[in-house]
């Protein structure tokens, strides 16, 4: 019998399949509640760990988990977890990719079409008792979105998985802009491979896809974003460092670009106070990106799917 352990409550249908093949799980009763400490000397005990985006895995509780064969991200990124660390002491990590692809690209679609047509203010003004009388250059004037140009910064699965939506159900032109070019989807979906510079210049739209590592981090900063069009909107529902905040909400206060969907931010839970100040065509949400009920599902069946085949001996699914 293999031990389990569990940084956050699982569904109860997972938490039973654990248990039908014989493991003993450990979890938390409420979410957010497992401290360091308690975590730290559980682990010794651990033959796998399930864990989420925050939790940070670091070498000090690698080495605790003195029997650990396999930490399961629940989540397509990893920076919460010592890779290093982990491949030095034979453990080995999962993720949990494909299942929040297309739960993710809807999400950034919605901050998209949300900062343009400016649902929020809309919907909060409407709900203020503001009905505007009928008038050609009404106070909530949003921007079109058919037909633009659509700029993808990282073409990995969900990059792709924005283009598709950008490019055949709202015919928009695609850019894009990747380490390596990627072909496949060039031909697919019609994208065109263009330099970082010209992605910035001609993009109405610019959508980040990009992991976040070193290299990503301040990737949008204030020289990047002042390479945009004035019009243009930026939305982010990959990872928070990949935008310097504070250059962001300097941006749209002195209309460098038009507005930004953003679902992810630098020092979450913590949202930079400035871009809180603003609302004009500013749309942000806390971390929602997998959040739907079908995904999240998903993404722990796979990370319970992982822990199994490794407890049996088998390789990991989808090993990082
Ligand atoms: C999750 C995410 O909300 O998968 C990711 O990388 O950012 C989100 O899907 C998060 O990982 C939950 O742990």
């Amino acid at each position: 019998m293999s031990k389990i352990l569990s940084t956050t409550p699982l569904f109860e249908v997972e938490a039973e399949r654990l248990g039908a093949d014989g493991h003993e799980l450990w979890m938390p009763s409420q979410p957010g509640t497992l401290l360091r400490e308690d975590l730290l000397s559980r682990l010794p005990e651990a033959d796998a760990l399930l864990c989420l985006l925050s939790d940070r895995i670091d070498a000090e509780l690698l080495c605790a988990g003195s029997r650990l064969k396999l930490v399961a991200n629940i989540g397509v990124g990893y920076e919460n977890i010592d890779i290093e660390s982990a491949q030095d002491l034979g453990i080995a990590v999962t993720n949990t990719p494909d299942v929040l692809t297309e739960a993710t690209a809807d999400m950034t679609f919605a901050l998209l079409l949300a900062a343009a047509r400016r649902i929020p203010e809309a919907n909060a003004a409407l709900r203020a008792g503001q009905f505007p009388a009928w008038r050609l250059d009404q106070p909530l004037l949003g921007l079109d979105v058919h037909g633009k140009t659509l700029g993808i910064l990282g073409m990995g699965r969900i990059g792709a998985a924005v283009a598709r939506r950008g490019r055949h159900g709202f015919v928009m032109r695609v850019l894009y802009h990747n380490r390596s070019r990627k072909k496949e989807f060039e031909e697919e979906i019609g994208a065109e491979f263009v330099a970082f510079e010209r992605l910035l210049r001609e993009s109405d739209f610019l959508c980040v896809h990009v992991p976040g590592t070193d290299e990503t981090r301040h990737l949008i900063d204030a020289d990047a974003l002042a390479l945009m069009k004035s019009t243009a909107i930026l939305v982010n529902a990959a990872r928070g460092p990949v935008v310097d905040e504070a250059a962001l909400a300097e941006a749209l206060a002195t209309g460098t670009i038009a507005g930004a969907g953003l679902d992810v931010f630098e020092r979450e839970p913590d949202v930079h106070p400035r871009l809180l100040e603003t609302s004009e065509r500013v749309v942000l949400t806390p971390h929602l990106g997998s959040a739907t009920r079908d995904t999240r599902r998903a993404m722990v069946r796979l990370a319970v799917d992982n822990v199994l085949a490794v407890l049996s001996g088998e390789r990991p699914i989808t090993p990082v």
